[in-house]
Order: C-alpha cells, then structure tokens, then sequence
C-alpha cells in the first residue's frame, strides 16, 4: 500500500489544513489496525498532531488542567525525574472530558534544560497514542501549549522495575514475580516488533519497565523508539542512542539498527532478573562493572550459574527455570545480531517457565545491603562470583531498628513499605501467577 502523506489525507477530508481551526479537546488517532501510522515527520504543529491522532481517544488537556491534576506541580505528588523531566502523580476528576473516568495518572513534565526535548515528546505521542497494548503503557493524553510539553500516562502502582530490583531494600523481588514481568515485558516487544509496521523501541532497560499493582509488565517511555526497516532494508541506520549496558554492541559500532538490537537489551535486562545487578555499576571492582562481560561465561552451566544468580533471592528459585532463563539470555546476547531469537520466540521460550513448580518455600528472608559499596564479601572473589551480600534471616524487626537508626529518613520505614510487604505477601500466597 502506498505511504499516504499527513497532507494528503487531510485533502480526503476535502479541506486543506485550517490555519486556525481550534483542535477538538478529544483527539481522535488512527487506528493501529490501519493501513498507515503516521509519522513525527507529518507533524509540525498543534493542530497537525490533534487532526493526526484521530482514532485514538487521546485527550488534549490545557496547562492549567494539568496543574489542576498535580496541585500545581506540587513537590509532595514528584514521584521521579529521568532525562526528559520531572514526573509527577497527579488526578483527574469525574466529567473532565467526555469518555475519560476518574483516576490517578501520571503527569510527565518536559524540562526545557533537559536531555531530551520536543522530538522525543513528539515520538511518545505518535507511537503510544497509536499502539495500545496490554504491555505497553497508556497514555491518556497530552498537552502541548506554549513552551509545555506534558504526557499524561495511567498511573502504575508499583513504579518501575528499575526501584524493585535497586533501589527498594525492603525485599527482593520474588522469582515469580521476575518471570512474570520478563514474560510481558517480552509480550511488548513482540508486539511492536510484529505490528504491520514494526517498531523498534531503542530504549528497553529496567527503569522504562513499569508495573501495576499486579505486577503486570508495561513498556514505558517511547521517546527513541523508530519505525522498523522498510522493503528490502535489513536495519535502519540512525545516530547511536540509548542507555550505556543496555545497547546491542553492533548498533554502537555501526549505528545500524534492527529489532534484534531489542532482543540483545531484553538479554540484559534478564540477566538483571536472575542477578539482580545492574548492566552496568561502577562502584564494583572492575571485571565486575559490566554485567554481560562478568555473567556471560556463567550462563550455559548449572552449576557456575548458581554463583551468579541474585543473593536477595535466598536460593528460593526455580533451578530448572533459571538455567532455561539463563540460556535464553546467553541466546540474546549473542554478538552476532542473526543468531538472536525473534521476540516471539523469546516469549516462547518463558512462559512455560511460569509453570515449574520446583521452587523452594521457607521463611522470608531480609537481606541487609552493605552500608559502603566496598563492604561486605563483595570483593570479586571467585567463590561467590563475588555476588553475596551480608545477609540475615528471619524476624526483621531488629534489622528494621537498626536500619531506621542509621537511616531514619528511608523511604522503606515509611507506608510504602507496608503496601509493598502486602503485594509481595500476596505474590507469595498465590505462588507461580497467571
Ligand atoms: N506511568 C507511570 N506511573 C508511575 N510511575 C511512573 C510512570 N512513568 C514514570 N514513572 C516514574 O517516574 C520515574 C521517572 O521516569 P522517566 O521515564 O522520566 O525516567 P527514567 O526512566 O528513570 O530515565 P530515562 O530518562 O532514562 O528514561 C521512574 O522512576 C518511574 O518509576
Ligand atoms: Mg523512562
């Protein structure tokens, strides 16, 4: 089918563009089911990207909407910052906008000194309003007026993968969970990657997967994200971006992009799962630094693979389950783009793993992260593949006293903590999830 030009079809409509015309304040989008998705290059102002997401049920709000919804960009509702800007949790009332039910949302803010700016707006806005997915995050809609630029997203309960696995030193996550959210993490990759025009999404890595109250997999943030190849191409060639440890090393070297660079950050974000470091952490001693090059040579061998897997997790995991997890991420990390499983595959690969029944229960156990980055056993030792952390079992009231004593201001003294206690209680009581 031949591409249609943003111009052309609005000729269809048998009136050129209106200079002035006010966009309606729900925004209609094509749909993903037709034949053309438009592009960011179709877009040059406020009223081409209202007429152009016609089918979407993206709502445009006013400025003072959206300060409305946060309290004025109330510091008590900021809930993170990444390169574009602040982000906030915010509400929208009843009756706002026809269609639109009251909820929790929230309100991405663009920085006008920040790392990414309209484009990547821009790019969120045509694809998510666009793709809709179990997988990937909503967005309810967006507000582009004057200097603003703001997304407006549902709001995800547990925030980003990226907090559970780093950042919350309550608990770990538990194996269940993990598969969970590396199942539909995969789901939404393979979505874009087989929608009719594929996507290629540039930017998978932990803290662009958000999860719900459920612990359900989301794909946020599609700022870099491009359209896949087209005809007899094989990639796309673009400037290099995306996050350092997470990047396919062909796409660094050469710029070429093709959905496999995805499966090879898939690979990484697994091996964060199964050992709950980080791609990259500079404040291990050095061989250390670079996940793939430290985990690699462990991950085709039960027993070195033991050696590597997350200590937060206690030993309470599947031992089937994380070799197959294990050899699949070896799999996407392959240097060689071709030899990596399609996305679909991948998906394949892990759901079964769901099922196994072979984890081992026993009582929930604290784990106590070191209170430099150079204490503790972690000092590169082979035994250990330098992995284990001091740990204590059992009771944690007297590790809460001395940690609140050492750091009464963690967020994890807090009721954060006791919602987040209940979530992994109930992941526990229901065992391997849906
Ligand atoms: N829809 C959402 N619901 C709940 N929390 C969110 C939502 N979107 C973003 N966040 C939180 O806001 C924080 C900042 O997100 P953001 O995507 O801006 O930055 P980042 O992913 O940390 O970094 P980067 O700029 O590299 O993507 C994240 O920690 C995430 O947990
Ligand atoms: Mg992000």
């Amino acid at each position: 089918m031949p591409e249609l030009s943003l111009r052309s079809m609005l000729g269809c409509l048998g009136s050129r563009q209106p200079k002035r015309r006010l966009p309606p304040r729900t925004a209609q989008i094509a749909s993903q089911s037709s034949p053309r998705r438009v592009s960011s290059s179709d877009i040059s102002s406020p009223e081409d990207l209202s007429l152009s997401v016609i089918g979407s049920n993206l709502h445009m709000f006013t400025v003072s909407e959206i300060r409305d919804a946060t309290e004025e960009f109330s510091k008590r509702n900021l809930i993170g910052k990444g390169g574009f800007g602040k982000v906030y949790k915010g509400h929208v009332g009843e009756g706002l906008r026809p269609g639109l039910r009251a909820q929790a949302v929230a309100v991405k803010l663009m920085d006008l000194d920040g790392l990414q700016g309209h484009k990547e707006w821009l790019a969120e806005v045509i694809f998510l309003g666009q793709l809709r997915h179990p997988h990937l995050v909503k967005l309810i809609g967006y507000c582009y007026e004057d200097q603003y630029r703001v997304l407006v997203y549902e709001f995800m309960d547990q925030g980003s993968l990226e907090k559970h696995l780093f950042k919350w030193l309550l608990c770990s996550l538990p194996w269940s969970a993990r598969l969970k959210i590396a199942v539909g993490a995969a789901k939404g990759l393979t979505f874009l990657h087989e929608a009719e025009k594929p996507v290629i999404y540039r930017d998978f890595k932990a803290s662009n997967i958000l999860l719900d109250a459920d612990y359900q997999a989301k794909l946020s943030d599609f700022g870099l994200a491009k359209d896949g190849p087209e005809g007899d191409n094989s990639h796309v060639s673009t400037r290099v971006m995306g996050t350092a440890g997470y990047c396919a090393p062909e796409y660094v070297m050469t710029g070429h992009l093709t959905v496999k660079s995805d499966v090879y950050s898939f690979g990484v974000v697994l091996l964060e799962l199964l050992t709950g470091r980080r791609s990259v952490d500079r404040s291990r001693p050095s061989r250390e630094q670079h996940l793939v090059d430290w985990a690699k040579p462990h991950l085709n061998s039960p027993q070195r693979l033991g050696r590597i897997m997350d200590p937060n997790l206690d030993g309470r995991y599947s031992a089937l389950g994380a070799q197959k997890a294990a050899a699949l991420a070896h799999w996407c990390l392959r240097r060689n783009p071709k030899s990596r499983p399609l996305m679909r595959t991948v998906v394949e690969t892990l759901e079964p793993l769901l099922g196994l029944d072979d984890v081992p229960s026993g009582p929930f156990v604290f784990n106590v992260p070191s209170a430099t980055a150079d204490d503790g056993g972690d000092d590169g030792g082979d035994d250990d593949g330098g992995a284990t952390p001091r740990r204590r079992r059992g009771r944690s009231s007297s590790w809460d006293q001395k940690h609140k004593q050492r750091f009464p201001n963690s967020s994890i003294h807090s009721d954060a903590r006791k919602t987040l206690r209940n979530h992994v209680a109930k992941i526990q009581e229901e065992g391997t999830l849906p």
